[in-house]
């Protein structure tokens, strides 16, 4: 019986899953567990699920031999140590992208009240005014909006912006296929000069570190809007904060900054705080109801199809093969240490059992193999005992 231990509040979509797929024995806790308590909570489990609050490392791994697979029910994969989970065939997975659509949302909803001027509106009907004009308010529609980094939450954006009859121009580093009408802006340049408002939507790092800084600020359209809901490096806060006192800058949306509080009591150290015509945010651009169900299926699918298939495409730390259905009576997944002479003995063990091979796939990636091998009959327990006992073996299961 297949054990699972699903931590932190993982959302129900992930259980229904699971039990669609055959699985019942599913321990579902709301809380994470520190080292002692999860060792003992994971003894002969299968799968854990987590999100970002339970970590596993060397020692959860090897003393919880039974796990297979683990389940990241969250963007972030640091809480793992994902080497030594590869080197002890545990194959890692997560939900890059089951929250594309919430930021995308997020981004044109602020775009829309960005135009309007309504974060100062709001403020100051708060504190009492009643300025009721049309001054520097537009409306969407016609506006060209500039998106930097068109992947999978930018190209989104880009379609939920033309539907609201806006253009859309785009720069990224890799050529794109562009969606609806939108078009390469050419360079960053351009993009800059061309848009009215211009939103972020990049990958973190070195390479994309302040691209938006003094220079580019200043190469944007007067009365310009700037999102980032991307990460916080991206963007030269101090820069901004004086290109939007200058009011060559018309307003902002920051989800993300350079150094965010560790917890709900810690402020926001932010020169931007206070400004009426600047939206803050404390990085919930993917934070919604929705995405949290989608993260529960997606990670809950992947885990079944590791376990059902030996599927592993999309893991973070592992040598991917894509779902293949049974060819034969049986599958055999056999991960081994990525050396000379691991094939020959694997093939060695089946013909002295008279097995015969109809499909076989292999990945390696680094330190490992992983070889997937569908049989035409059924494979016994001696010949999994006789393939684990193959030096190079790390692990050997039958699906
Ligand atoms: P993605 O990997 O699908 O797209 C990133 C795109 O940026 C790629 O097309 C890449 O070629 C491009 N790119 C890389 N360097 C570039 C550069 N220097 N100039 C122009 N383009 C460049 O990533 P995805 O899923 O669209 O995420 C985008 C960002 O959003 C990431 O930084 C991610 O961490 C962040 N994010 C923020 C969330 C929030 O809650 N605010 C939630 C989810 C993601």
């Amino acid at each position: 019986m297949t054990r699972i231990v699903l931590l932190e509040n993982i959302h129900p979509s992930a259980i229904e899953v699971f039990e669609m797929a055959g699985f019942t024995d599913i321990v579902h806790r709301a809380g994470a567990l520190q080292q002692d308590e999860l060792i003992k909570e994971l003894q002969g489990a299968q799968i854990v699920g987590i999100r970002s609050r339970t970590q596993i490392d060397q020692r959860v791994l090897e003393q919880v031999p039974t796990l297979r697979t683990i389940g990241c029910f969250c963007i972030g994969t640091n809480q793992v140590d994902l080497e030594q989970a590869m080197l002890r065939g545990v194959p890692v997975f997560n939900a890059p992208y089951s929250n594309t659509r919430s930021v995308a949302e997020l981004v044109l909803g602020e775009a829309i009240f960005l135009l309007r001027r309504i974060p100062e509106k709001n403020a100051r009907v708060h504190k009492g005014f009643w300025d009721k004009s049309a001054e520097g308010a537009y409306e969407v529609r016609g506006k060209t909006l500039g998106i930097i980094g068109y992947g999978n939450i930018g190209s989104q954006v880009g379609t939920l912006a033309e539907a609201a009859g806006m253009s859309v121009i785009f720069h990224d580093v890799d050529t794109k296929l562009p969606l609806g009408n939108a078009h390469a802006a050419g360079s960053l340049e351009r993009l800059l000069a061309q848009s009215d408002v211009v939103t972020l939507h990049v990958p973190g790092g070195q390479p994309t570190r302040n691209i938006i800084d003094a220079q580019a600020l200043a190469s944007m359209k007067p009365g310009a809007i700037l999102i980032n809901a991307s990460r916080g490096s991206v963007v030269d806060i101090e820069a901004l904060h004086a290109s939007l006192k200058s009011g060559h800058l018309a307003g902002a949306a920051l989800d993300v900054f350079p150094t965010e509080p560790k917890d709900r009591n810690e402020p926001l150290d932010c020169p931007l705080r206070g400004m009426d015509n600047v939206i803050l945010t404390p990085h919930i651009g993917g934070s919604t109801q929705e995405s949290q169900e989608n993260i529960g299926r997606e990670v809950a699918q992947k885990l079944v199809q590791y376990l059902q298939y030996g599927a592993t495409k999309s893991a973070v730390n592992f040598p991917e093969v894509a779902f293949q259905p049974l060819s034969g009576a049986s599958r055999i997944l056999h991960i081994h240490r990525n050396e000379p002479g691991a094939i020959g003995a694997f093939s060695q063990v089946m013909s002295k059992h008279g097995l015969n091979i109809v499909s076989q796939l292999l990945q390696t990636q680094g330190p490992i193999g992983y070889l997937v091998s569908d049989v035409e009959t059924q494979v016994s327990d001696a010949v999994l005992e006789d393939l684990r006992q193959i030096p190079v073996t790390i692990r050997c299961e039958r699906v």
